[in-house]
């Protein structure tokens, strides 16, 4: 499918994007060409694909193959964009991308709930090199424009925010930054949406990035990111993270292409199972506020109604009380379904806690504080029913001990 078919629906897309006969050598599916050498017959084929390497021409492995190549396709014509590169995975996707576009003696503004390695990165890594970073409040809206400085070079977006989920008014601080300086390159962590539920490069962001290890993947088996960026933006991305040596394996390209063929139905999944769990959990008395996008208690819920089409599976929810470690091994020792795992945006269900001065710990800029044990849950896609169950007797677990 060309980047420039706009009349086809999202489901149709994620069928047929990347799937060019090129790359698909007449199956339905991209072929897998495993590649470091590329081999040229002539000088002049040689000449020609140097030329032509940054635009899809077979060169070097580095600069990627055919499976790649359709991958490419794929996301920038679901995402809306010139150019996408692929990283080995998102925390590379994040650095790079930031990384492709700063300078010493420039300055950053992040979310100040952005996911925390991203954080990390910013205060251990670009202070080094001179690169100074202002933290903001995801719900600072307009006034971010007060933080603008005439060095200001990236803005950062995450949407929404890693654990708490706040969901910020995008178009209001994209607006007002752009305002203050329209050179300032904007970026957003869209992992979340899954690319999907929210169009980042039709809202004036620059470029949309995505741990693909989570929904674009889908099944927890391997690791990628990407970075969808418009015109303005792609040679100077493209370069710089070429340069950095950032690349994917062709295996991973493939089994990420494959992914997107389901996309939009495990997100409908996830969508409905999350919001029906979330709303489950609105109503148990050990529960403070349940903190799902698509629900008044989650701050930023008009925003979320405004800019996305949907939600994932993710989100967070804040107990009456600070459970103690008695409380916390009742609790999650003994689910049958829901496990213990650092990432998520699989086919299945996964539960992690955070206590509140963990979180103030890794929030030393945002106001918003918490008094209960935060836990976050994935809700995949088994039956409902079944993980209501499931969580229902983690919480009789708890109240057995009183
Ligand atoms: C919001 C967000 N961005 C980026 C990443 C990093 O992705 P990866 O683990 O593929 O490096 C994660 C991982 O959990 C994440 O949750």
């Amino acid at each position: 499918m060309a980047n420039s078919d706009t009349t086809f629906k999202t489901a149709t897309r994620l069928v047929h994007s990347g799937r060019q006969t090129r790359y698909t050598q007449h199956g339905v599916n991209p072929v897998i060409q495993r590649a470091s050498s590329l081999i040229f017959d002539t000088l002049n084929d040689k000449k020609q694909a140097t030329i032509q390497r940054a635009n899809g021409s077979l060169f070097y492995g580095r600069r990627g193959t055919l499976t790649h190549f359709a991958l490419q396709d794929a996301m920038c014509d679901l995402e809306g964009g010139a150019g996408c590169y692929l990283f080995p995975c998102g925390a590379a996707a994040v650095t790079n991308t930031i990384l492709a576009f700063v300078k010493s003696g420039d300055h950053l503004l992040m979310s100040g709930a952005v996911y925390e390695p991203t954080q990390d990165f910013c205060n251990h890594v670009l202070s080094r090199l001179n690169v100074e970073t202002s933290y903001y409040d995801p719900l600072i809206g307009a006034e971010i424009a007060a933080l603008v400085r005439p060095n200001t070079r990236v803005l950062f977006l995450e949407s929404p925010s890693s654990l708490t989920m706040e969901v910020p008014d995008i178009s209001s601080i994209v607006r007002a930054v752009r305002a203050v300086n329209p050179e300032i390159v904007i970026m957003i962590d869209n992992t979340w949406s899954g690319g999907l539920l929210f169009k980042a490069l039709q809202q004036d962001i620059d470029i949309s990035i995505q741990a693909g290890t989570k929904y674009l993947v889908g099944h927890s088996d391997a690791m990628i990111g990407t970075a969808v960026a418009n015109a303005r933006c792609w040679d100077q991305l493209r370069e710089n993270a070429y340069l950095m040596g950032q690349m994917v394996d062709a295996d991973t390209a493939y089994v990420t292409a494959r992914g997107l063929r389901t996309l939009g139905i495990r997100l409908q999944q996830h969508h409905k199972s999350s919001l029906k769990i979330a709303e489950w959990l609105v109503q148990r008395q050990e529960v403070h506020a349940v903190f799902h996008p698509a629900l008044p208690s989650c701050p930023g819920h008009a925003f979320f109604k405004r800019d996305f089409s949907g939600s994932s599976g993710l989100f967070s929810f804040e107990l009456k009380q600070k459970l103690n470690q008695q409380q916390l091994d009742a609790f999650f020792n003994h689910f049958q379904l829901f496990t213990m795992a650092y990432s998520w945006g699989g086919f299945e269900s996964l539960i992690l806690h955070n206590q509140p001065e963990e979180i103030a710990k890794i929030r030393p800029n945002i106001s918003r504080k918490l008094e209960g044990t935060l836990i976050r849950v994935h809700i995949g896609l088994e039956d409902c029913d079944d993980l209501i169950a499931d969580l229902q007797a983690g919480f009789e677990r708890i109240n057995a001990l009183a």
